[in-house]
């Protein structure tokens, strides 16, 4: 099994400006946590509990100060710097030490899955070569966009077109077998001088060893990139959490869940929280106990 994960909280997040002048775009809030709880909430959800945060130099500190090694969550996290906005692909230049030969995940810092994750888990269960996924999009000239053949194969793969030839886009989550890092290396920087993922993926496809699954209508793939849809999303959280009184991508009850630590080490994590909501959910989930909420393990 495909055991590491790159996320990936780069970029300027120039279309949320200011916001992101004072703050990078992963740690804004959606709701009630900060972005990168979401796409890492995913990583752990998918069994991964060793991971590489890459990051603009400005804003590693901030990020590390928030997550540490790791280690309170039962997971290990490295971190590594991406100097410059030059692509999605480089950070397997960039991670190459810590893939170290091996597949790996990569998931945007700013890629917001909700419902249930057996897409990924089959994802990261194949052998040879990458898997992406298909999500039906009413926009998908701002994405990475497949088409798909008669037999249901894809076809082509395109970055942000003008036409495009599906309405089916790529959502920020990739696995990769051994040769992502190999392959990353032959890419040459785009127009926009960047090491496109979709020329990556355009590489196993050539060899015709690219696995393109459809997500399902029910699931919800959320898009964070302006100040509208961060509303949309941080309303869609609070609406299901609202709902049911159930946090998403609360890391601390994901770790729980996923058996990645046990109650005496959340009785811990509660023991150092500020008083609030947050820590009062979180006294409730560890009363409770990790299998409150069986069978199914997506928070
Ligand atoms: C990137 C990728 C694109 C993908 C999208 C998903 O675009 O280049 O292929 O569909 O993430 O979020 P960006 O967010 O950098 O505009």
């Amino acid at each position: 099994m495909n055991k590491k994960a790159i996320l990936l909280a780069g970029g300027a997040g120039t279309r949320l400006y200011p916001l992101t002048k004072i703050v990078c775009k992963q740690l804004l809030p959606v709701y009630d946590k900060p972005m990168i709880c979401y796409p890492l909430a995913t990583l752990m959800l998918g069994g991964l509990r060793e991971i590489l945060i890459i990051s603009t130099p400005k804003d590693l500190p901030m990020l590390e100060d928030y997550l540490g090694d790791g280690s309170q969550l039962g997971i290990r996290i490295e971190y590594a710097a991406q100097p410059k906005p030059e692509g999605i692909a480089q950070a397997f230049l960039i991670g190459a030490k810590f893939i170290d030969g091996a597949g790996a995940s990569l998931i945007l810092g700013d890629n917001i899955f909700y419902g249930k994750l057996d897409f990924y888990r089959a994802a990261l269960a194949v052998e040879r070569g990458a898997c992406i996924f298909g999500y039906q999009v009413r926009d998908p000239e701002r994405y990475g966009v497949v088409e798909f053949g008669r037999d249901g194969r894809a076809i082509s793969l395109e970055e942000k077109p003008a036409k495009p030839k599906s309405h089916f886009a790529v959502p920020g989550l990739y696995v990769y077998d051994e040769r992502v890092t190999e392959f990353s290396r032959m890419l040459k920087p785009s127009a926009r001088g960047e090491l496109e993922i979709t020329d990556l993926n355009r590489m196993y496809l050539d060899r015709n060893e690219l696995h393109v699954k459809l997500l399902s209508r029910g699931m919800a793939w959320l898009d964070t990139g302006t100040q509208a849809s961060l509303l949309d999303a941080g309303n869609y959280i609070a609406t299901i959490e609202h709902r049911q009184g159930l946090k998403i991508a609360c890391l601390e009850e994901v770790a729980l869940r996923v058996g990645f630590i046990g109650e005496l080490e959340l009785e811990r994590i509660i023991d150092r929280l500020p008083k609030g909501e947050y820590r009062e959910y979180l006294r409730v989930v560890c009363d409770e106990g990790p299998r409150s909420v069986a069978p199914e393990p997506e928070v």
